[in-house]
């Protein structure tokens, strides 16, 4: 097993895309394959001392899922099932991907939803983002001033994905003791 573990929801593939665009950047000694969170196993999820989430916000300003008319069960099904988990020693870093001009008002918002269930369970969670570059009218998933997570459009703003990607993976490293 290695030391980082990578899981994602997502509906349209977005999601997906971007954590196999993570995993290429890391070999596997360092970070296992990215996982559906579909179909992955709490003990496994639990294993890890190191993690990157990966969610989409879909319906209005949710967490993916049968309520969001995915097709398969995602996050809105595997959130509850961490309940009794303890992340207290495991540091965490989220991204989000969402559409800032179809959905202003409820831009990103499912990344709150993680880091709200996850952090209350003791874990800590690193990079952070800046709000510079987004036209939005509101989102939820803002901690002082900042997204608590990576944002990504591939909606709108596809060109600038892969520097947001390296510019994010670099300030994580250290926290991840990550070769960067
Ligand atoms: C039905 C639907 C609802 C959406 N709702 C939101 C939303 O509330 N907020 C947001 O920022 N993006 C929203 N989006 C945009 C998606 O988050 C975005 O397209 C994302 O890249 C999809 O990722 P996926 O391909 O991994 O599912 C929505 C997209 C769809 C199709």
């Amino acid at each position: 097993m290695a030391k980082i573990g990578i899981f994602f929801g997502s509906n349209t593939g977005n999601t997906r895309k971007i954590a196999k665009l993570i995993k290429k950047k890391f070999d596997d000694d360092l970070m296992d394959k990215p996982l559906n969170v579909n179909r992955v196993e709490i003990d496994a999820f639990a294993s890890y001392e190191y993690l990157i989430l990966g969610t989409p916000t879909l319906g209005e300003g949710e967490l993916p899922g049968l309520s969001s008319d995915c097709e398969t069960e995602s996050w809105e099904e595997f959130l509850p099932k961490l309940e009794d988990l303890d992340f207290s020693g495991k540091t965490i870093a989220l991204y989000g991907l969402g559409d800032q001009v179809g959905y202003p008002d409820e831009f990103v918002d499912a990344m709150i939803e993680i880091y709200d269930f996850i952090k209350e369970r003791g874990a800590n969670f690193v990079g952070e983002w800046p709000t510079d570059g987004y036209e939005f009218e509101s989102s939820e998933s803002i901690v002082d001033d900042k997204f608590v997570g990576l944002v990504l459009d591939q909606d709108n703003q596809s060109s600038l994905t892969e520097e947001r990607l390296n510019t994010w993976l670099n300030q994580i490293a250290p926290a991840f003791g990550l070769p960067l």
